[in-house]
């Protein structure tokens, strides 16, 4: 624990945390990118982005999971959130920032977007192979698929509320240590 002194008083000395800087990669690394839905490589921006940093930041073993993670949560921004305030702004553009965390053995990605209707995350496997019998279709709907396959993909997916009181995050964390023992094995 560092020890300084105090800005205020020559003879007290007060204990403060050690600074983790940002830019220190043994502190994990942190991007952040703003799109907008209305721009047609929206998704495919934020994959690359993503696989991007994780390469430069020699996560190799992560890219495709992150990708595809990531690719679900913007396209779902895109496809599905409507911004609060749209009746008060037509025809603004809507904006979606894209989060990419890691520390240090785990990877975060949030996407962010102006609606603060909650994501309808699965809430497990409820129509089981046996009782879908010869009923393919009920295994395979057309929609609801993607949140299923980023929690199949993440080791935890939730989400938060903007923090002006407006919007979401939906989140996600990959264990690094699983998808490197995953990649090895
Ligand atoms: N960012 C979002 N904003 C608002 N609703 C969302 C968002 N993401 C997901 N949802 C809701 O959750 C549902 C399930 O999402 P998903 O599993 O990706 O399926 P799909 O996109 O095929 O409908 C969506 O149909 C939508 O109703
Ligand atoms: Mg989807």
């Amino acid at each position: 624990m560092e020890v300084q002194q105090s800005k205020h008083s020559a003879n007290a000395s007060v204990t403060v945390a050690p600074h983790r800087s940002v830019h220190d990669p043994d502190n994990g690394h942190f991007r952040a990118l703003t799109l907008h839905a209305e721009d047609p490589d929206c998704v495919k921006a934020a994959r690359d982005m993503v696989g991007c940093y994780l390469q430069t930041w020699g996560l190799t073993y992560a890219v495709d999971d992150a990708r595809l993670v990531v690719s679900e949560l913007v396209g779902n921004a895109v496809h599905h959130a409507v911004p609060d305030n749209r009746l008060a702004m037509p025809g603004a553009a809507r904006r979606i920032d894209v989060w990419l965390m890691t520390y240090p053995d785990l990877l975060g990605i949030g996407v962010s977007d102006e609606d603060s209707t909650p994501p309808d995350l699965p809430a497990g496997e409820f129509i089981s192979p046996e009782l879908a019998g010869d009923f393919i279709e009920a295994l395979l709907p057309d929609r609801g698929r993607g949140l299923f396959i980023v929690q199949r993909l993440a080791d935890a997916v939730w989400w938060s509320p903007g923090l002006n009181g407006g919007g979401k995050t939906v989140w996600c964390r990959l264990d690094l240590d699983r998808l490197w023992a995953e990649h090895s094995a």
